[in-house]
């Protein structure tokens, strides 16, 4: 199946970023739309990689030309507002999910697009302690979750109306290099490497972790497997494990004791939710896709990609590498 040319949204950002970067590293004809060219062409220095700076997804015309002689056939739209956790302006929010997704679809209906992944979140389902799987009803609640879920509550409508072929995944926890520093991954790596503690909330919640090449091999398969037109699939491990795994699995990898984690020091956030896990066998099922690193194993090769200075560089052909 032919996925070029290819159009990717939010390549400056974790995830985009690693696309973006592992299918140019495969030679395929990528144009990245990016709110800021300098930002997009320090981020995404590959020849196969075009940057365009647009600023704004409206009108359409904006979009068209950004395109002009690469309309796409695969659009990976993982542009979003609010992922940070301290940017949750509910106007933003609306504009920068919402609208943006909207936007994105009526430029789409006139380019010939077989396949439009957008990327929505678990944060769409808000919190149930069973593991949730695509019919869990969506009941989000933070405004970043609501903003995503009334994204796909009026993308699929609007597609289906526009003729658009529109899949939506639904990513769980992503972790892996190239995670902005205010994260805990590399907030970790940072402050242990430094010879720091780090003051931490007890750690109990558990969540569903997955490494960031998986989801760039997750994104790929969905946009080559044949007869996946539409649907929704979440996109995650199946295995729930507590926050503290990921600290203690860190100190050890950088030689600092378990007490280096002041466990405790920081509160729980009141509205912190206990477990968060994916049912991901409708993807699974549908496709070829497994998750190819479990925690383990993804935090080790993060922790080599810091200490052997690759967390910005890295990953890059992901959707080569063999485990
Ligand atoms: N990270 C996770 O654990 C996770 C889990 C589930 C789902 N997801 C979803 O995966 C996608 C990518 O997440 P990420 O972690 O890579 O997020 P990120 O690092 O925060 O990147 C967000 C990207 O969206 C762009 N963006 C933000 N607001 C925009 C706007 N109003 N107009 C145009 N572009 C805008 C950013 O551009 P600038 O660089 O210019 O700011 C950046 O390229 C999102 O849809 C997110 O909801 C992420």
């Amino acid at each position: 199946m032919t996925l070029e040319p290819i159009l990717v949204t939010g390549a400056t950002g974790f995830i985009g970023r690693a696309l973006a970067r592992s299918l140019a590293a495969r030679g395929l004809e990528t144009t990245c739309l990016v709110r800021s060219a300098e930002r997009g062409t320090r981020l995404l220095p590959h020849p196969e990689c075009r940057v365009v700076e647009v600023p704004s997804f409206e009108p359409a015309a904006v979009l068209h030309e950004a395109v002009a002689g690469r309309a796409p056939r695969t659009v990976f739209h993982l542009a979003a507002s609010g992922v940070a956790q301290g940017d949750r302006d509910p106007g933003q929010l609306v504009a920068g999910n919402v609208s943006l997704l909207a936007d994105l679809l009526a430029a789409a209906a006139d380019w010939p697009v077989a396949r439009f992944i957008h990327v929505g979140s678990c944060a769409e389902y808000g919190e149930r302690t069973e593991p949730l799987d695509e019919d869990a009803p969506l009941a989000p609640t933070s405004l970043y979750g609501a903003a995503k879920a009334a994204a796909t509550l009026l993308g699929r409508p609007l597609a289906k109306q526009l003729g658009v072929p529109l899949l939506v995944l639904r990513p769980f926890g992503v972790f892996g290099p190239g995670e902005a520093p205010r994260r805990l991954l590399p907030h970790l790596l940072a402050k242990l490497t430094a010879g720091e503690d780090v003051p931490l909330t007890p750690g109990d919640q558990e969540r569903d972790f997955l490494y960031v090449g998986d989801v760039v091999r997750a994104l790929f398969t969905a946009a080559s497997t044949d007869g996946l037109d539409e649907g929704i699939f979440n996109v995650c491990s199946g295995i729930a494990r507590p926050v503290r795994d990921v600290a203690l699995a860190v100190a050890e990898a950088v030689g600092r004791p378990a007490s280096a984690l002041r466990f405790g020091a920081q509160p729980a956030r009141p509205d912190e939710a206990p477990r968060i896990v994916g049912d991901g066998r409708r993807f699974e099922a549908a496709t070829s896709w497994r998750p190819r690193f479990d925690l383990d194993e993804g935090l080790a090769r993060s922790v080599a990609a810091w200490r052997e200075g690759r967390w910005e560089e890295e990953p890059t052909g992901l959707l080569d590498d063999e485990p």
